[in-house]
């Protein structure tokens, strides 16, 4: 008799990176939940794609949490679920506190209640601030700059708390640029408003926009724009399926950058959409905005050498080619 499959609770699995964790989640074996409150989610991915159960509602909801934990087996939770937009946080950091730290809190009450104690945490490396040294490695210090960042490192240290007094194991995922899509075209990236450089590259490739903004051209970098980490969202996704592996086997809680070790400029993402797509891209040159970091590269060697890691795309093209197929089926 074979053994039933782990049950996941995916927050936010109706959302970009949740989405494609889903998706590697059910091709690996596990049995999977969706909770999402589709403000930012795609209910048609879901139906349609991941044919997953999806539980319209709010990781805020108490009562809904303990009826989705009484009412089903939950081995572990996976939480994606967030506001996320960096700019809208300086400016309502109400909302950011009470979405990712209230709301984290209210799900992990209503886990612990339910005995369940394996958690896959969403943060960022935007919870390290400014640089001091390049790559990021996960004991650079915390220093966030923007209460969106701010709230990633209060969860953080939530978890840190509950493991001492509770013995809740979390892994806690610090991302860096979140990127591309399912090689398939299944799924892919749709957040609107959109913020993130490649989809915003694109769509002004469809004609949807008309140009790119470039912040900044005279940083201390080789083309003088800034340079990012970006990880292709599959690989993300496969760390998360690791990640829940390792504490499933009773691994101890653990924080894991995820990036590509490669730094790309806004310069090299813009030539490798131009190669990717065959359309001459208008582009427009800004001033620097405020806050943003010349160069962020992290180092993920702790997360290769821990769950044997290894991203499958760590190159620009294929991360913007994928990213490419998505949208112009999406967006067309
Ligand atoms: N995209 C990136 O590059 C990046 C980088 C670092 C960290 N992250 C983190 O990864 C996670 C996923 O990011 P994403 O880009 O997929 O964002 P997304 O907006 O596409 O997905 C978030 C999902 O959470 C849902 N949601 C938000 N608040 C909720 C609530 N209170 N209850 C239930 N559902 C709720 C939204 O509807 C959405 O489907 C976030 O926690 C984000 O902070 C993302």
């Amino acid at each position: 008799m074979s053994l039933p499959k782990p049950t996941i609770l995916v927050t936010g699995g109706a959302g970009y990176i949740g989405s494609h964790a889903v998706l590697a989640l059910v091709q690996t074996g596990y049995q999977v939940v969706i909770l999402d409150n589709l403000v930012y989610g795609h209910r048609d991915l879901v139906e349609k794609v991941l044919q997953v159960e999806l539980i319209e509602g709010d990781i805020e909801d108490r009562l809904l949490l303990d009826h989705i934990f009484k009412t089903r087996k939950i081995d572990a939770v996976m939480h994606f679920s967030a506001y996320t937009y960096v700019g809208e946080s300086v400016n309502n950091p109400d909302k950011y506190y009470r979405n990712n730290v209230l709301g984290t809190l209210t799900l992990l009450e209503a886990m612990l209640a339910a005995s369940i104690n394996k958690f896959v945490f969403s943060s960022t490396c935007a919870t390290y601030g400014v640089p001091k040294f390049i790559p990021l490695t996960e004991d650079h210090p915390q220093n966030p700059i923007n209460p969106y960042g701010m709230t990633k490192l209060m969860v953080e240290q939530i978890l840190a708390d509950f493991d001492l007094a509770y013995g809740l194991k979390s892994v806690r995922f610090r991302y860096f640029n979140a990127a591309g899509a399912d090689p398939n075209g299944l799924l892919g990236e749709d957040h609107n408003p959109e913020s993130h450089l490649i989809p915003l590259v694109l769509q002004t490739a469809l004609g949807k926009r008309e140009s790119i903004s470039v912040f900044g051209t005279d940083y201390s970098t080789p083309d003088g724009t800034c340079i990012r980490d970006y990880i292709h969202v599959c690989d993300l996704a496969d760390a998360h399926v690791l990640g829940l592996k390792y504490l499933l086997q009773g691994g101890n809680s653990e924080v894991f950058n995820l990036g590509n070790g490669n730094g790309f400029s806004v310069k090299e993402v813009i030539a490798a959409a131009q190669e990717v797509t065959g359309i001459n891209i208008p582009v427009k040159e800004c001033n620097r905005r405020p806050g943003d970091s010349p160069i962020l590269i992290g180092s993920s060697e702790k997360a290769k050498n821990t769950l044997n890691w290894q991203p499958k795309y760590p190159g620009i093209k294929e991360i913007v080619a994928h990213a490419w197929q998505w949208h112009q089926k999406r967006h067309k």
